[in-house]
């Protein structure tokens, strides 16, 4: 079996980030997303991994490299435009040949991973595996009404009025049997080939669609918001270790980890909480839902349920929280111009300031 990571896409709901970097490689606990994802496909015993890339192609291949850091074989397959998910693998038909594979969203996560998932679909292999959870907006995602017997009766992309509260996780299981309902595809209302008309196709010539609805926790992080959810839910499982310096005035509280190389001086660290290697936090408060990457500084402020990127500085900037802040951001406080903001922003940045 191989698995097939979709990593390329527009990022359009996570802009500005993504005019500079991939979605996929923003990190959640200080790790890319993507590499929670790669790691749980090598966990159940997935090692020929081919990657989908778009525009962020370089970023992505210097991130994974051959993969042998995860123990697979990643192989990159490159996806001229992001013209949806079935045609994503429309690009990977040669490299799957006839073996069955697992399709993985490469911005999505999911806690305990998919050993368990594999497994079943190994056993009983039907046409198409998918996984499903209740939401309680169905019309934002793919949705999926079940048959009296459990199989999946149909699929709608993004409904309108939506038959059930099922949501398509960004996990399937395929069997060679998909490439041609995905070659008979012709591009949707949204211009994509739909991963989900390919799967009704299947269903229409009443091969086997099984699904399994997941348990356990699972989110897109194509939003700052469930980017920020999903940093909290990781750092909720985050291991205590301080293996950078904290000076004595400082009050490390609760579940933090300091990397070899932070320095924390005179300030307050309430976990769940992450402080990067050669990051600097002094005379400030951190966290807790905090996690702060490598090279950043962190000087007279608060910062809480945030995700600060590599390099960033925050300096006498009060209190700033439920923020994704990108690499090498500076945010700085004046006290010459209390009554103005001076802000240099990138297309599509979002502020809330305290008017
Ligand atoms: P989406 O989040 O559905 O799409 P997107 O990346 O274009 O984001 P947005 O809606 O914010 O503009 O994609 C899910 C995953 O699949 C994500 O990791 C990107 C990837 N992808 C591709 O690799 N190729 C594609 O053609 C599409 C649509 C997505």
């Amino acid at each position: 079996m191989k698995a097939l990571v979709l990593a390329g896409g527009t990022g359009s709901r996570l802009r500005p980030i993504t005019h500079t970097a991939a979605k996929q490689l923003v990190p959640v606990a200080n790790k890319p997303v993507l590499f929670y994802g790669i790691e749980s496909i090598v966990e159940a015993g997935i090692t020929d991994i081919g990657v989908i890339v778009g525009d962020t192609a370089a970023e992505i291949r210097a991130a994974l490299g051959d993969g042998t850091r995860f123990g697979a074989r990643v192989t990159y397959l490159h996806q001229e435009r992001p013209l949806g998910l079935a045609h994503a693998v429309s690009v990977a038909r040669d490299w799957l040949g006839e073996d069955d594979f697992v399709m993985y969203l490469g911005d999505n996560f999911i806690v305990g991973g998919i050993t368990g998932f594999v497994e079943s679909f190994r056993k009983r292999r039907p046409t198409a595996g998918l996984l499903l959870t209740t939401v309680d907006n169905p019309g934002a995602f793919g949705v999926a009404e079940l048959g009296p017997d459990g199989e999946v009766a149909r699929l709608e992309e993004k409904p309108s009025a939506p038959r059930s509260n099922l949501a398509l996780v960004g996990v399937y299981f395929f069997t060679s049997a998909v490439h041609t309902a995905v070659a008979g595809l012709n591009l949707s209302a949204r211009g994509e080939l739909e991963i989900t008309e390919a799967i009704q196709r299947l269903i229409d010539e009443g091969r086997t669609v099984r699904a399994t609805t997941i348990t356990g926790y699972w989110k897109d992080t194509g939003n700052v918001h469930d980017m920020l959810e999903v940093n909290r839910s990781v750092l909720e499982m985050l291991e205590q270790a301080v293996e950078g310096e904290a000076d004595e005035a400082s009050h490390i509280i609760g579940r933090v980890r300091i990397e070899r190389g932070a320095r924390v001086e005179r300030s307050r660290i309430v976990g769940p909480a992450i402080i990067g290697a050669g990051t600097v936090v002094r005379d400030s408060r951190v966290g807790p839902f905090t996690s702060i990457d490598e090279d950043c500084t962190i000087d007279r402020s608060e910062v809480e349920s945030s995700i600060i990127l590599q390099g960033a500085s925050i300096v006498g900037a009060g209190r700033i929280e439920d923020s994704l802040i990108g690499r090498s951001v500076r945010i700085t406080g004046s006290d010459e111009a209390p009554h103005g903001h001076r802000l240099v922003l990138g297309d599509h940045s979002q502020i809330r300031i305290a008017a």
